[in-house]
Order: C-alpha cells, then structure tokens, then sequence
C-alpha cells in the first residue's frame, strides 16, 4: 500500500492553447500547429489536517479529475482542497480542461516535493483529458504543459516539435455566445467521415496541406500567406460542417475589420475564432469590441513558457 503523501500548500499555473491550423485533422492522423497563449489557469492545492479522506471537489468530474491526478503521480491517500481560479474562458476551445489538468499535475506534485518531467505531466494531462473529451488527439495537453509555438502530430506515439518564429505574432481571439462540446463536435464528424471516407479523406488531406504551408508561412513571417492559409482552413471546416452561422459571423467581420485572415479555432460547434491582425492588433481589437464582440490579444511566439510558480 503507498503510504498517506504529506502534502504542503502549493500553486502552479498552466497555458491556455490557441490552434493556429489543423484542429479535427488531427484526430485522423494529420499534423496541427498549436500554440500556447499567456492566459491560462492556476491551481492551489491546500491540505487538510489528516491523510487517509478524498479530496473535496464541487463537481463530480472534477473530482474524478483530481483522483485521477493522484493515483498517476504515485501519491499515496491524502486529504487537500483544490482552489482553481484563471483568466482563460471555459468551453471556448481555448484548452480551459487541459490547462486545468496541467496546472493541477504540477501543484500537486509540487505539493508532495515530486518533479516529473513535462514529457510525464504531458501524458499524464492527456489521461486526464479522457475524463472530459473522449478521444482527445493530446494537441492541448501538449501546448498546455510545453507553450510556445509547436508542430504536433497525435502518433502513437505523440510527436512535438517546437517551432522558432522570427518574431512574435499578434492574435486576436474573438468569443462567440455559444460554449462548444469538443467530444460531440469531433464523435459527430467521426462518424460523417467513417460513413463517407472518399468525401472527408480528401478534405483533410488539404487540410494537411495548409497546415504544412503555415509552417514555411511562419518561418518566413509571411503574415499575408498565413492568414491566407487560416481563412482557407476556415472554409475546410465549415464545409466538414464543424462551424456555426455565428462563428462564420465572427470571421467574417475579422476579415471585413482588415484581418489578414480569420478561422473558427478548437473543436467549433460554438467557442472562439482567432484572427490574423494586419499590424499591432489595437485596431482590430477596437472595430470588433466597437460592434460588440468579446475579444482579446495575444502575442504567439514571445518567449518560452516561464516554469510554473509555485509558492
Ligand atoms: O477542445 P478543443 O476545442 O480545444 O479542440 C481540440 C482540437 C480537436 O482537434 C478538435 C480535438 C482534438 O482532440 O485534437
């Protein structure tokens, strides 16, 4: 039997996640480009008096969650609380579950004075993941434990590599009123694309194609190919059926308001669009908020993600 953990205060923080290309190709085989964004979630474990209880969790699943997390780093019975607090908008497709189960591997490790490697947290974040999505490709687990700007691929076995931009690129994330389901987005077109192979496959083989030209985009710092390359991805999406009337709404007053391109980002069905600003984003910023979307900046690419703080 393992022992009860002594456990002591500690926080840490996690990314959020923006994908710049290549969401739901992922799942079946494709490469995506995911990139962490200085938003994200922190968790404070707080320990009880005695070892040999459960941890206290509101919610059923986040329960599960923090069980989950325990029994993976190896902890012994313990009795803690979890305080989650964060600046990343839940159920937008901005990676809230797995910036949530990153930051709560690593303040409970750093609670019982363990040090997993990322390469540990990663997986063990994508085991958490299956709690709340099903089949999760890992793509968010990924970007929430390592941030920067990564090529991903789902494997097995899961395959990242950091991309170095030459500079820092501006995004705009616009909010839609409708929070998405990732699990019933991507089971949904599963089972459009199992039913009808010879229609999808080659959707997302284009798809591929765009996320590997955002790549040389990127790279060169070619803003005008990528946002193209992003819009065109847009238009894959929607016609994989993944997008919304309003999502589309959202694109296209990004693109209307001089965006260099504009796409729905996560799993759609509702969520976020992330937009191309030609320049600093202010002036994309002020036209959306002017006609009252929910949006934000965020500059991909800056510096690599700072270790988690834990106190
Ligand atoms: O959960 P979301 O909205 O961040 O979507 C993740 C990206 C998908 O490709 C749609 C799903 C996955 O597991 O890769």
């Amino acid at each position: 039997m393992v022992p009860a953990a002594k456990l002591q205060r500690a926080s840490a923080t996690a990314a959020g996640k923006v994908i710049l290309l290549g969401e739901h190709v992922v799942v079946h085989g494709h490469p995506a480009i995911v990139a962490g964004i200085d938003r994200g979630v922190r968790v404070t474990v707080v320990p009880h008096g005695s070892a040999g209880g459960a941890p206290d969790a509101a919610d059923a699943r986040l329960g599960q969650a923090i069980g989950l997390a325990t029994r993976l780093l190896g902890l012994g019975p313990c009795q803690f609380e979890v305080v989650i607090e964060g600046d990343l908008p839940v159920g937008m497709g901005l990676g809230s579950s797995a910036a949530l189960a990153v930051a709560l591997l690593r303040a409970l490790a750093a609670s019982a004075a363990r040090a997993p490697s990322d390469d540990e947290l990663a997986a063990h974040a994508h085991e958490i993941e299956r709690l709340f999505h099903g089949t999760p490709s890992g793509v968010d687990s990924t970007a929430s434990t390592y941030g920067g700007v990564l090529w991903f691929e789902a494997g097995p076995p899961v395959r990242y590599e950091r991309l170095l931009l030459p500079a820092p690129l501006p995004i705009v994330v616009a909010l839609s009123k409708t929070p998405h389901a990732t699990s019933q987005t991507v089971g949904s077109l599963r089972e459009r694309a199992a039913r009808a192979p010879e229609v999808y496959q080659p959707v997302f083989v284009a798809v591929a194609a765009l996320v590997t030209a955002a790549r040389a985009a990127l790279f060169a710092d070619d803003r005008a190919g990528l946002g193209a390359l992003m819009t065109m991805n847009h238009g894959l999406l929607r016609a994989c059926g993944v997008s919304t009337p309003e999502l589309d709404g959202l694109v296209e007053a990004a693109l209307a308001a001089g965006a260099l391109g504009a796409k729905l980002t996560g799993a759609g069905g509702g969520g976020a669009v992330l937009a191309l600003p030609d320049g600093p984003p202010g002036p994309l910023l002020a036209t959306l908020r002017a006609a009252g979307h929910d949006c934000f900046a965020a500059t991909l690419g800056a510096a690599p993600a700072s270790p988690a703080a834990v106190r």
